[in-house]
């Protein structure tokens, strides 16, 4: 009989890939197989994501719950970015803990899988050259990293502690993926980095000048390939060049997350984010006037240390301006060894939450109005997923969900759907013959 992992991934895109590449490890090389429960697998990891502190504190409930409900003998492993911040203290905390592995350690699963009490939370490890094995869970859209860690020093941000400096992989390993994956069906390929417009700048030995438009268009050559999606790219690094290309290139899908953080250029002085509000607006218009029908999304956080009543009103000035498609806003949470925890004037948590909701109710009122307009009209949809009730789910080019009616033989297919139903969390569409 095959040993059995169970697996829950929190975070974000590069947790669901880093997940993907320690089941890989584990079923290649030590013949293990997903299990159906927790209860049943000898095996147990949790992925976990620190970027706020919410999660972070739940965690140890959640092991304790793992503990509990596991079968005699197996085993529990903390991976991902709070094992990185907060190595041996989770088995000091949690000692049913087996082991420890950080967000840039995930090639030694099949090591400290073995040894008992195993702690590997280097951040200066380099992964960038590590060839994993192969698991998707998707067979339509292919997770492809294209750098490891991050460079950047947002002074609210734990994740260069968490995955270390930033380094890019080689664009040979990257096409070849790429590559293998269209040619298997994942003609969807969605390019992964902490910070994908600044790939280039640094790799762990010799290689070609290239950055990020020129991997976009390597990407764009190979003939499988139908769509491309990245995620995180940099407002401060979108340059014109880069602009170009994601408007010109037909396989470039044309949704852009574009993180504002804050609408007031003095936050955004005070986050190190590198950009001003003005740069923000001109780069998000020259979108708008170049790509017709581009989807803008966004990350946002509200009452960061030092943020009056005037900055959150900028921000909100800029929300109106550039009608984000879609947004993710979050209360400002101070993370251990970032240098805006220790700034002064941290704004009272009540402050905090009433702006979140004046963001959100407003959004959301946008929404209302931005939904009507695509009723009756006809997008070309990528389909990827069954779901229940005979429906199958895609996106548009511009990344709304839509589900339709239909089956198996969509999946992996463009094809134009006509949308009859709209919410704010997706559509319901026909497939026009
Ligand atoms: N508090 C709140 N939100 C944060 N983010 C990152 N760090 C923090 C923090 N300390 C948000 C940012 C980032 C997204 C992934 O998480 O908006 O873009
Ligand atoms: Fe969370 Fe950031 Fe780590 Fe992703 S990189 S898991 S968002 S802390």
């Amino acid at each position: 009989m095959s040993k059995t992992y169970y697996i829950e991934t929190l975070g974000c895109a590069m947790n669901v890939r880093d997940s993907e590449h320690m089941i890989a490890e584990l079923t290649l090389k030590e013949g293990y197989e997903e299990a159906r429960s927790p209860e049943e697998a000898d095996l147990i990891l949790i992925n976990t994501c620190s970027v706020r502190e919410k999660p972070v504190h739940k965690l140890f409930s959640e092991i304790g719950q793992f503990a509990k409900r596991k079968k005699e003998g197996a085993k529990i492993g903390v991976c991902g970015c709070t094992a990185s911040h907060l190595g041996e203290e989770i088995i000091r905390r949690a000692p049913y803990v087996d082991f420890v592995l950080g967000a840039r350690n995930v090639s030694k699963i099949t090591d400290v899988l073995h040894r008992p009490k195993a702690v590997e939370v280097d951040i200066d490890y380099d992964e960038s050259t590590y060839a994993f094995g192969e698991f998707r869970t998707s067979l339509y859209k292919a997770y492809i990293n294209i750098s490891i860690g991050c460079d950047k020093q947002c002074s609210f941000c734990i994740v260069p502690h968490t995955r270390g400096e930033e380094i890019s992989i080689p664009a040979d390993l990257i096409l070849q993926e790429a590559r293998k994956a269209a040619r298997s069906g994942a003609k969807e390929i969605f390019l992964l980095g902490q910070n994908v417009n600044n790939y280039g700048r640094r790799f762990s030995s010799e290689h070609p000048k290239m950055d990020f438009t020129d991997l976009l268009k390597a990407v764009s050559e190979i003939e499988e390939v139908e769509r491309i999606r990245f995620t995180s790219p940099h407002p401060l690094h979108m340059d014109d060049a880069f602009l170009e290309e994601f408007a010109r290139n037909p396989k470039i899908c044309k949704s852009m997350h574009m993180p504002l953080q804050s609408g007031s250029s003095r936050i955004l002085k005070a986050m190190k984010r590198g950009y001003t509000k003005e740069w923000f607006l001109d780069r998000a218009a020259r979108l708008r006037e170049t790509v017709p029908g581009v989807s803008i999304s966004t990350d946002i956080i509200v009452a960061f240390p030092g943020e009056s009543d005037e900055d959150f009103e900028e921000t909100m000035e800029v929300v109106e301006r550039v009608r984000f498609e879609q947004i993710f806003s979050f209360k400002y949470s101070p993370r251990p060894m970032t240098p805006a925890a220790e700034y002064e004037k941290q704004v009272p948590d009540e402050v905090g939450s009433q702006r979140l909701a004046r963001l959100q109710g407003r959004h959301n009122e946008m929404l209302d109005e931005m939904k009507s307009d695509r009723l009756g009209r006809v997008y070309e949809v990528y389909f990827e997923e069954l779901r229940p009730g005979g429906l199958v789910a895609g996106r548009t080019d511009n990344n709304w969900l839509v589900q339709a009616e239909g089956s198996e033989e969509l999946l992996g297919r463009t094809v134009p759907v006509k949308i009859v139903e709209t919410s704010r969390l997706g559509s319901r569409g026909v497939v026009v013959a």
